[in-house]
């Protein structure tokens, strides 16, 4: 067996587990968009990854921008457009905290980051830069679809969850865990075993990070400070019709410019 670091430096492993929803996540962010959006066609994807979504929204028609760091991701992504798409779709290696070009100021009119991705933020001042940079980058009626999940500071015990996923002939066994969360520091400690058994690989791809965590209170504070406002919370069941229970940690928030005095950004 080989051993590897970094799951999103093999994006056909990572896709393999993470990848089979798309299309289901797609109408979601369609349904939103219809429901609580201003009908715009122009989407940004921030930490897009290898751009599924960015494949999927394309084919029905978006004009979509995409960023992220890793450039094994964007590579992928680049690979994946068919001719067609890759008008349509554009792609920058750039950072969540900063990612703000003057020439997209005003004319997104969905963003979307889902899968908790920004737990990566690993600080209140990176978190605060991104939403305000993507705040920017909306259009009037735009809409930020974020989700990621919250977390109980009481729990004492590591959280795990296993998926099991296809790529080609290979056999993908994920194993998540995220251990219990650190209140002061506000992080918690992750990690991801990638196990990809097959015909011609035998691999371990075995990922450790800090996520940032929020408790629900932490989030909205934080989205009033950027000058968002919550127009809903729905669950990463992705279903339209029902919003999440206060009680739920899997949150999809809709976000929107907040243009009262209280909801201005300040600072
Ligand atoms: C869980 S993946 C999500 C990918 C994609 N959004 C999807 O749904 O398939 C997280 C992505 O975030 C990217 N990433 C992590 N920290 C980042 C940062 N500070 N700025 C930009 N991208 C970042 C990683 O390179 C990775 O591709």
């Amino acid at each position: 067996m080989k051993r590897l670091t970094d799951w999103y430096a093999h994006p056909r492993y990572y896709e393999a587990i993470f990848g089979t929803d798309t299309e289901r996540e797609m109408d979601f962010l369609e349904g939103l968009h219809r429901r609580y959006g201003n009908g715009g066609r122009r989407w940004l994807e921030p930490a897009c990854g290898a751009g599924r979504l960015l494949a999927e929204g394309a084919k029905r028609g978006l004009t979509l921008v995409g960023y992220d760091l890793s450039e094994r991701m964007l590579a992928y992504a680049r690979k994946r457009m068919r001719p067609a798409s890759s008008a349509r779709v554009s792609l920058h290696q750039a950072r969540m905290e900063a990612f703000c070009p003057p020439q997209l100021v005003g004319r997104m009119d969905l963003a979307f980051n889902l899968v908790s991705t920004f737990r990566y933020l690993d600080s209140e001042a990176a978190a605060l830069s991104h939403l305000r940079a993507t705040a920017r980058l909306l259009s009037r009626g735009g809409i930020y679809v974020l989700g990621f999940h919250l977390t109980d500071y009481a729990r004492r015990t590591p959280e795990r969850e296993r998926w099991v996923g296809h790529a080609g002939g290979a056999r993908v066994v994920c194993n998540t865990r995220e251990g219990a969360p650190d209140r002061a520091s506000r992080s918690s400690a992750m990690r991801n075993r990638l196990r990809v058994t097959g015909p011609r690989v035998d691999l371990l791809i075995e990922t450790e990070w800090s996520f940032r965590t929020y408790s629900g209170a932490q989030a909205r504070s934080l989205f009033r400070r950027a000058g968002l406002k919550v127009l809903a919370r729905h669950d990463f069941d992705y279903t339209l019709d029902a919003q999440a229970a206060g009680d739920r940690l899997d949150s999809v928030f809709v976000l929107a410019h907040d243009p009262s005095p209280s909801g201005r950004a300040t600072g």
